[in-house]
C-alpha cells in the first residue's frame, strides 16, 4: 500500500511545486497518475520515495513511513526513476549485481532473477556491454529490471513507458498487471493518456501541484459525458 499524505514541496526558490498531496494506492490496485509535463508528478514521487524531503507531509508505504523508517519504506518497493542514464560506465550485469547487493538479494535468488527478467526484456545478450553503448530503451529496460530484483510488494514508477519499444511497453503493462492482480499495489506516473486508459483502475490527475481529480475511468466519464477521456483531460488540466 502506498499512501501519500499532504506531501507540500516549496523548492529553494520558492516555488511550490506540490500543494498537499493526498492519496491511497491500495493492494490490488494499478493507479496512473496523470498530468501535463511541470504538474508536479516527479516531485511527488521523489518524496514518496525519500529522495526529496517534503516542506509538509509525509508518506507511508507499507506500513513504513519514509521518512521515519526509510530503510525499512525502502526495502519494501521497486522505484524507476524519469531518468535512465545514471551508472553507464558499468556493465548491465555489474547494474544489477550492485542494485541486487544494496537490497541483500541472495546469490540464487539474483541469478534467477537476472534471468528471468532479461529474457522478458530481450537484455540477456547486452548485460556484458557498458551501458553507455545502450541506446534510451536499453537503459529504461535494464532500470526496470534492476527495480525488480528484489521483488517488492510496492511498485512506484516514473513514466516508466517512456522510450520502451512496442514489445518492452507491452511486456512492462502486462507485469503491472499481474503484479496487481497477485494483491499489490501500482503506481506510475504519464503524460501520456493512452497508457493510464489501459492500464489503470483509478487515475489521479494533478495540474499546478494540486490534484484536481480522483477516480475511475469510468466516473470520469459519467461526470463528462458524451467527452473523450483526452478531451476530459484537456479541460481538467486547463490545455
Ligand atoms: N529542483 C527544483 N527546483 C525548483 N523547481 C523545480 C525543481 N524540480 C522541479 N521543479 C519545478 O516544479 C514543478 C514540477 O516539476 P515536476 O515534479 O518535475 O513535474 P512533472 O514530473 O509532472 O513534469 C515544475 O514547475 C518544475 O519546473
Ligand atoms: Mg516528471
Amino acid at each position: 500500500m502506498i499512501e501519500a499524505k499532504s506531501l507540500t514541496m516549496v523548492y529553494g526558490n520558492g516555488h511550490k511545486a506540490t500543494d498537499e498531496i493526498s492519496f491511497t494506492v491500495r493492494a490490488g490496485e494499478i493507479v496512473g497518475f496523470a498530468g501535463p509535463n511541470g504538474a508536479g508528478k516527479t516531485t511527488v514521487i521523489k518524496m514518496l520515495t525519500g529522495i526529496l524531503k517534503p516542506t509538509s507531509g509525509t508518506a507511508v508505504i507499507n506500513g513504513y513511513d519514509i521518512n521515519e523508517e526509510p530503510l525499512k519504506a525502502k526495502m519494501s518497493f521497486a522505484y524507476i526513476a524519469d531518468n535512465p542514464d545514471i551508472l553507464i560506465r558499468l556493465t548491465g550485469l555489474e547494474y544489477l549485481n550492485f542494485i541486487a547487493d544494496i537490497y541483500e538479494v541472495p546469490e540464487n535468488v539474483r541469478k534467477d532473477k537476472i534471468n528471468t527478467l532479461s529474457e522478458r526484456f530481450g537484455m540477456n545478450d547486452v548485460l556484458n556491454s557498458q551501458m553507455r553503448e545502450y541506446s534510451h530503451g536499453m537503459r529504461q529496460k535494464l532500470m526496470v529490471i534492476s527495480a525488480l530484483i528484489h521483488d517488492p510488494p510496492a511498485w512506484i514508477l516514473d513514466e516508466p513507458m517512456t522510450g520502451l519499444d512496442p514489445s518492452a511497453a507491452f511486456e512492462l503493462k502486462q507485469m503491472m498487471r499481474e503484479h496487481a492482480a497477485a494483491g499489490n499495489a501500482v503506481l506510475f506516473s504519464t503524460h501520456v493518456l493512452e497508457v493510464a486508459e489501459q492500464l489503470c483502475d483509478k487515475i489521479l490527475i494533478i495540474n499546478n501541484g494540486k490534484i484536481t481529480t480522483e477516480g475511475t475511468l469510468e466516473f470520469l466519464r459519467l461526470n463528462n459525458p458524451g467527452m473523450s477521456l483526452e478531451e476530459i483531460f484537456v479541460k481538467l488540466t486547463g490545455r
